[in-house]
């Protein structure tokens, strides 16, 4: 299949765009470099030997994506493009809505004007909000209350909406988890500008000496370390997940929580970081991340039974594989 992938620079995008191209699908990448780098496109050629056509544009651009749908009539829609920093969203919330909302809205129509049959979305685990976990798919959203959030649950209802009055039309949403890690050849992963927000990527920086110490939002949570508890996914695991869903689409709308289904501490993380890199990680127990929930991870059993996958990497391979790529990521290269 030739198929259309936003945010294909990307983080969670470039890995996918590797993983696609290694089952032999074509891959035109479309990204408007607001969170990446063209040279990802270089590197994504140097892992798989293919080089994807590459677009600099904004998905919510109609203009644009007509005449590449139009141009390319891809087969199917992997879309990735977004903004996810929670907080930043918080404080300006309508370019999240504008960006997120918008560009789902010119994609699924273009995929209506132009027949193309698979549409695939990158949802997230906090559309579940403060339910039970284990997460299962078929219960009620409490999207956490950002609009980050909320973009993610509203995406969910307008595509959900749109395929059930285009019944040929097969739409996947796919609910992350925690995405960690990078792939095994350390050239791509995740690097995100400024101070991280999320717990890898700063561990790899206090690793680098780059941040003095982490510090643990809150050891008072009723978990069995009182440490938050997260369901970590590699991001390899998290990209062929994206091309079995492809692979077995069929018309309607299809949900499934991409996770391990184990959930991990923030110190058993650490510790695994620790141990995997033979390193130490300075820390000190700070107050609680406002908007943080104890317990996070996925029921995963639809996923296994219906698309015939589940991740096969653990913590140690998460661990090794994000260090792998800080020590030979350069900011600003
Ligand atoms: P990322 O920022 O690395 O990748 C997103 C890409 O989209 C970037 O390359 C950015 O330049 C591009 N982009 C943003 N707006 C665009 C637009 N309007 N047009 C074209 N390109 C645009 O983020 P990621 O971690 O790879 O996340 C990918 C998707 O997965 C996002 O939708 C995100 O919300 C979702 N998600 C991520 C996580 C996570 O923890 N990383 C968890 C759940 C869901
Ligand atoms: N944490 C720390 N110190 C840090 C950073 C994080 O102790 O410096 C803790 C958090 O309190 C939490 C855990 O590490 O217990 C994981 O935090 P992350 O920020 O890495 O991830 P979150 O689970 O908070 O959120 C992530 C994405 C969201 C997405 C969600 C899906 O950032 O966009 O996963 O579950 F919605």
């Amino acid at each position: 299949m030739l198929i259309l992938v936003t945010g294909g620079t990307g983080y969670i995008g470039s890995h996918t765009c590797v993983e696609l191209l290694n089952s032999k699908h074509d891959v035109i990448i479309v990204d408007n470099l607001v969170n990446s780098k063209a040279e990802t496109v270089d590197r994504i050629e140097a892992i798989t030997g293919k080089r994807p056509l590459f677009y600099q544009a904004d998905a919510a651009d109609d203009n644009v994506m007509d005449l590449i749908f139009a141009t390319h009539k891809p087969d199917g829609v992997i879309h990735f493009a977004g903004l996810k920093a929670v907080g930043e969203s918080v404080e300006a919330p309508l370019a999240y809505y504008r960006n997120n909302l918008l560009s789902t809205i010119v994609l699924i129509d273009n995929c209506i004007r132009h027949g193309v049959r698979h549409f695939v979305f990158s949802s997230s685990a906090t559309v579940y909000g403060d339910n039970q976990v284990p997460f299962l798919e078929t219960m009620e959203l409490r999207p956490r209350t950002n609009p980050y959030g909320e973009t993610k649950a509203m995406c969910e209802r307008i595509l959900t909406d749109v395929a059930r009055v285009n019944p040929g039309l097969s739409v996947t949403l796919l609910r992350y988890f925690n995405p960690v890690g990078a792939h095994e050849s350390g050239l791509i992963g995740e690097a995100p500008q400024g101070i991280p927000n999320n717990l890898m990527p700063y561990i790899t920086q206090v690793a680098k000496g780059i941040l003095k110490e982490l510090r643990i939002f809150g050891d008072d949570y009723p978990t069995p370390d009182g440490t938050g508890v997260r369901d970590y996914i590699h991001v390899v695991d998290l990209a062929e997940g994206h091309v079995a869903a492809l692979e077995k689409a069929v018309p309607g709308v299809h949900i499934y929580n991409l996770g391990t289904g184990r959930g991990t501490s923030v110190l058993e993380l650490v510790r695994a970081f620790e141990e995997a890199n033979g390193l130490k990680i300075p820390c000190r127990i700070a107050e609680r991340r406002p908007g943080d929930i104890a317990e996070c991870y996925a029921d995963v059993t639809k996923a296994r039974e219906e698309l015939g996958w589940e991740a096969k990497r653990g913590v140690f391979e998460m661990c090794r594989d994000a260090w792998r790529f800080e020590q030979s990521y350069e900011a600003g290269e």
